[in-house]
């Protein structure tokens, strides 16, 4: 990063954006305050040589009037301390201690762990840095990301998460933990009962959907004490991201309400919309009140005061009206007064509200939000009153064919991740470039950068990688950042590792054009004898950076991330070796070749899953039984932990009562493999030597129905899963390795 100055916001924008309208980026909490928040965040990352760094907090700092976060970083002369960091917030100068470790003390933070291992003597710095952000806003945190990683987070995760993004620069987040105590004393109060209530929330694992008005009832209702136990958690987060000058945002009505809602108000005008992707009305199917129905403003009005007091404001609010939902009516107008009307329900309870939208409906629905239709939607709302989020802009930039959102303003988002799947991806080239070429664009109103993943701690080198661009003014060198990564991620420069994470990157994660980065191999599907196997990248260097990773075993075999990097380019090998042994499945069954699919079949059943399930059971990041158990550790009787066990469960893999959204949000861990994808493989091996050897055609619904009952098998079944880690990850890896690089390498599996 350039130790240079933010260039000044354009004139338009300036005039789009008042500064009046913009709330302070120092979330109400005071420079003293800020520094105690980020020199105790320091001692926690560092313990005692934490006292080799003097953290401060000046708002003056961001001087320029922009309000960028700013840091400077510089080891005065005889001072006792090797460095000092000054920001102009707590996260700030939470960015800038960051800066120090990694680009001078080689360390390294991320979701699999970190590598701190920090010189000694501290370095001094020769000249001092002053870098400022190029942007007002580094935001992070999809309305997914709440139910596919956080759902059963205690304060302890919390508040490594926060310190985190903290570190990362983060200065906007979604603080939405616990709304539905308020919603549910809210509807208590306008007269709802206990059984309207619980006929309208999900459960756990689903409640983002909830949320959206995509689903109601499913895998609910909530007990008393998740209210309580969640309510608890909201006041630290905010309290937390707050004293590190993080702006929270809250979330706000969007017009989805419970059924109950027209008992008590016969004559209020709502509709009932169509059921949402593949859920019928049972559990789908929400009531959207009329925005011009005077009770959308007490509803949405009532919820933000209730909120506001209990929890404060930074007075940023999210809600999405439309989220893969289709509109009742294409009519500019009625989108203008829809969003209007959202708006007001805000400013009814907090004059200076700012509306935060997730603008993933614009792409999602390409051909309902025509431009009239988009500009109607976004300018039913004040210039500069709402923040867009261009949720998918390192694919999809919804920016570019709306004229800079019709002036409100952006943050240019990467999302990343679909579901939280496992599985090697990246789109560096677009993340490298596309922010600056947003900044670029004729009368561009972007303010921001943000990180959306729907699910978390999978590929940390991605999110590195774009927080690290979210502070920066230019691309950077991305062969020689990710060199630079692999050695600060293990503490250690290496060749093989470097090579190992050169060939990744050109590989795995540099998809171009159009990525989705949803986990689409046959090991995680309910196969059929269509599957696709089609790789946007060269597998072969996959294969070859796990030979480079083995290599290296020896020498950083202790680094805790370096195992977390083994076992997942062994796991990434071993889904190119299943995509290769279904192949050879598939092309032995039309062939009628009974022995060789009796091979190839045997081999993927009885070696290599069971030994992808070994390997993911040897590390603690990659337990069935971690998600399983984190899941039961937030009951508090045996009831509720049997029903956020099926939440959790059925997340992972049915995601609906009948495979509804079948294995979107699959995960490969250790448990899950063996006794859910296998078993479905297994069955479908069978059949398929069963059709051989009598015959008979293979018929995919036969199929289908009893891997149904495998999968609800799964997710009912009462075994237990250990969320300790057992074996020795290096030992299983390298034997895998011997087994099948040899014919990987050569292409004849
Ligand atoms: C809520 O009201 C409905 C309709 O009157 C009734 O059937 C239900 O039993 C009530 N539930 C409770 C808990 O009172
Ligand atoms: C009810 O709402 C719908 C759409 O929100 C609108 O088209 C209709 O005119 C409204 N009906 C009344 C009686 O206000
Ligand atoms: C940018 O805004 C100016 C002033 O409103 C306008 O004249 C110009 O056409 C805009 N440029 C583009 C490319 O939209
Ligand atoms: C990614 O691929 C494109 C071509 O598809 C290439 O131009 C670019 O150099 C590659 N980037 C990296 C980091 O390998
Ligand atoms: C694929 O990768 C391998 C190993 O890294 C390399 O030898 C080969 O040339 C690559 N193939 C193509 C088509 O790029
Ligand atoms: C094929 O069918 C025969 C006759 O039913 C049976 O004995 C044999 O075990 C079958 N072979 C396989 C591989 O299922």
């Amino acid at each position: 990063m350039a130790a240079r100055r933010a260039p000044a916001l354009g004139p338009l924008l300036l005039l789009l954006l008042p500064p009046v309208l913009l709330p302070p980026v120092r979330a109400g909490a005071g420079d003293a305050r800020q520094e105690q928040a980020v020199q105790a965040l320091a001692r926690r990352l560092l313990g005692p040589r934490a006292a080799a760094v003097a953290l401060s907090v000046d708002a003056a700092l961001a001087e320029d009037g922009t309000g960028t976060d700013t840091y400077w970083l510089r080891s005065p002369p005889g001072a006792a301390v090797a460095v000092a960091v000054t920001g102009s917030s707590g996260v700030a100068a939470a960015a800038g201690l960051y800066r120090y470790l990694r680009d001078f003390c080689g360390c390294h933070v991320s979701w699999s762990g970190a590598q701190l291992r920090l010189p000694d003597p501290l370095p001094r710095l020769r000249a001092e840095i002053r870098a400022a952000a190029p942007g007002r806003y580094r935001y992070y945190q999809n309305v997914c990301t709440q139910s596919y990683s956080f759902a059963w987070w205690d304060w302890a995760r919390w508040e490594r998460e926060i310190d985190w993004m903290a570190l990362s620069g983060i200065n906007l987040a979604l603080a939405f933990v616990g709304q539905e105590a308020t919603w549910q004393r809210v509807y208590r109060s306008l007269g709802l009962n206990q059984t309207d209530i619980d006929e309208y929330f999900t459960g756990p694992a689903f409640l983002a959907w909830n949320r959206m008005g995509n689903l109601h009832g499913w895998a609910g209702p909530l007990p008393p004490a998740w209210h309580l136990k969640q309510r608890y958690l909201q006041y630290r987060i905010v309290e937390r991201m707050r004293s590190l000058g993080m702006l929270t945002v809250l979330p706000a009505f969007a017009g989805y309400v419970p059924q109950g809602v027209l008992r008590v108000f016969p004559r209020v005008n709502a509709t009932r919309l169509g059921g949402w992707s593949h859920f019928d009305c049972t559990y789908s199917c929400t009531y959207l009140l009329d925005p011009q129905d005077p009770m959308f403003q007490v509803i949405g009005t009532l919820f933000l005061k209730e909120l506001i007091k209990e929890f404060g404001t930074d007075h940023i609010y999210s809600a999405d009206t439309f989220n893969e939902m289709t509109p009742l009516s294409s009519d500019p107008a009625y989108l203008s007064r829809v969003s209007n009307a959202v708006f007001r329900s805000m400013t009814g309870a907090d004059p200076k509200a700012l509306w935060l939208m997730q603008g993933w409906l614009f792409q999602h629905q390409p051909e309902f939000w025509q431009p009239a239709q988009a500009r109607a939607l976004l300018r039913g709302v004040p210039l500069g009153r709402m923040i867009v989020l261009d949720l998918f802009a390192e694919s999809k930039p919804v920016y570019q064919w709306t004229e800079s959102f019709y002036g409100q303003p952006f943050i240019w988002c990467m999302l990343h991740s679909f579901g939280g799947n496992h599985g090697l991806f990246g789109t560096v080239e677009a993340i490298n470039h596309g922010p600056f070429a947003a900044r670029r664009f004729p009368n561009s109103t972007m303010v921001g950068t943000g990180v959306v993943p729907e699910g978390i701690e999978q590929n940390d080198m991605v999110y590195e990688l774009m927080n690290e661009l979210g502070w920066r003014h230019e691309p950077l060198d991305l062969p020689r950042w990710v060199t630079r990564y692999a050695e600060r991620r293990y503490g250690a420069p290496n060749a093989a590792t470097a090579g190992a994470w050169r060939l990744l990157l050109r590989s795995v994660y540099n998809c171009t054009g159009v990525c989705v980065n949803h986990n689409r191999s046959p090991l995680v599907r309910r196969p059929s004898l269509h599957m696709d196997t089609e790789l946007w990248y060269n597998a072969s260097d996959v294969y070859e950076a796990w030979r480079l990773l083995l290599r290296a075993s020896a020498e950083l075999g202790s680094s805790t991330t370096f195992r977390y990097d083994l076992v997942d380019v062994t796991r990434q090998a071993a889904q190119q070796l299943v995509s290769g042994f279904y192949q050879s499945i598939r092309s032995a069954f039309q062939s009628h070749a009974l022995p060789e699919l009796l091979t190839a079949g045997g081999v993927l059943l009885y070696d290599l899953l069971p030994e992808l399930d070994s390997l993911l059971c040897s590390h603690s990041l990659f337990l069935l039984g971690r998600w399983l158990e984190s899941a039961r550790a937030v009951a508090t009787s045996d009831r509720e932990a049997e029903q956020y066990e099926l939440n959790a469960r059925n997340q992972l893999t049915l995601w609906g009562p009948s495979g509804n959204i079948l294995d979107y949000a699959n995960k490969q861990l250790g448990g899950l493999v063996l006794d859910y994808y296998s078993v479905r493989w297994s069955l479908f091996v069978s059949m398929l030597v069963e059709s051989l050897n009598s015959s008979s055609p293979f018929h995919q619904d036969q199929f289908n129905q009893a891997a149904f009952q495998v999968e609800r098998g799964f997710v009912y079944n009462k075994k237990r899963y250990p969320a300790v880690p057992a074996g020795d990850t290096l030992e299983i890896a390298r034997k895998m390795f011997l087994k099948y690089y040899p014919s990987a390498r050569a292409g004849t599996l």
